[in-house]
C-alpha cells in the first residue's frame, strides 16, 4: 500500500479531488490532510472524507522536527502540497527527495515566488494582460515555487477576464489534472 500525506492551507477542494481519485483503491491510500490553519475548509471535507487531520502551529514546523519525523515514522511515499501557504523546512525537503509535489494557479516561472499564491497570482495574471495562464505542478524544493516542473496545462486568459474568471478557468485544470498527475508521479511514471 502507497501513502498520500495532503498538505492544505484553505478550502481543500484540491485535496478532496485528490482523495476521491484514489478511493477503493487498493494500493493507494490517502493516509493523513496536515494543515497549518484550525479554520481551514480542508478540514471539514477530511471529517466527511474519514481521513486523519493532523494540525501545527508555526513554531512546531519551523522549529522542531517533529513533522518529518513523524511522516518518515507513517513511510509516507509521495506528500502532496494542495494550496499550502507556507514554505517547506530545509530538513523535511531533505527528508523526501523528489517526494514532496506542489501546484501552483499559474504558468511558472511566472507569476511565482514568495507571496503570489492564491488570489494574488491570479490578480497578478490580469494586470499584466496576459492572454494565457494555467497550472505548473512541480517538485518542491527549499525556495517557492522553484522546484523541477513536471506537467503545465494552459487556459486562454481574454481581455475582460476579471481576477475571479481567471481562478475559475484555472481550478478547472487543476481538479482535471492534479489527481491524475499524482498517481503517474506516485507509479513511477513521470
Ligand atoms: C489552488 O488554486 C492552488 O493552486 C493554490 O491555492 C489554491 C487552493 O485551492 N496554491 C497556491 O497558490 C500555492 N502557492 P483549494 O484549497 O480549493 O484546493
Amino acid at each position: 500500500m502507497k501513502r498520500i500525506v495532503l498538505f492544505a492551507s484553505g478550502s481543500g477542494s484540491n485535496a478532496e479531488k485528490i482523495a476521491d481519485y484514489f478511493v477503493g483503491n487498493a494500493d493507494v491510500e490517502v493516509s493523513l490532510i496536515v494543515s497549518n490553519n484550525p479554520k481551514a475548509g480542508v478540514i471539514e471535507r477530511a471529517r466527511r472524507l474519514h481521513i486523519p487531520v493532523l494540525l501545527f502551529d508555526r513554531k512546531t514546523f519551523y522549529d522542531t522536527n517533529r513533522i518529518t519525523q513523524l511522516l518518515l515514522n507513517q513511510n509516507v511515499d509521495l506528500i502532496v502540497l494542495a494550496g499550502f501557504m507556507w514554505l517547506m523546512p530545509a530538513d523535511l525537503v531533505r527528508a523526501f527527495p523528489n517526494k514532496i509535489v506542489n501546484i501552483h494557479p499559474a504558468l511558472l516561472p511566472k507569476f511565482g515566488g514568495k507571496g503570489m499564491y492564491g488570489h494574488f497570482v491570479h490578480e497578478a495574471v490580469v494586470a499584466a494582460g496576459e492572454t494565457e495562464s494555467g497550472i505548473t505542478i512541480h517538485y518542491v524544493n527549499e525556495h517557492y515555487d522553484e522546484g523541477q516542473i513536471i506537467f503545465q496545462a494552459h487556459c486562454l486568459v481574454v481581455p475582460t477576464d476579471t481576477p475571479d474568471d481567471v481562478a475559475k478557468k484555472v481550478q478547472v485544470l487543476e481538479h482535471e489534472h492534479y489527481p491524475r498527475i499524482v498517481a503517474e508521479v506516485l507509479a513511477g511514471l513521470i
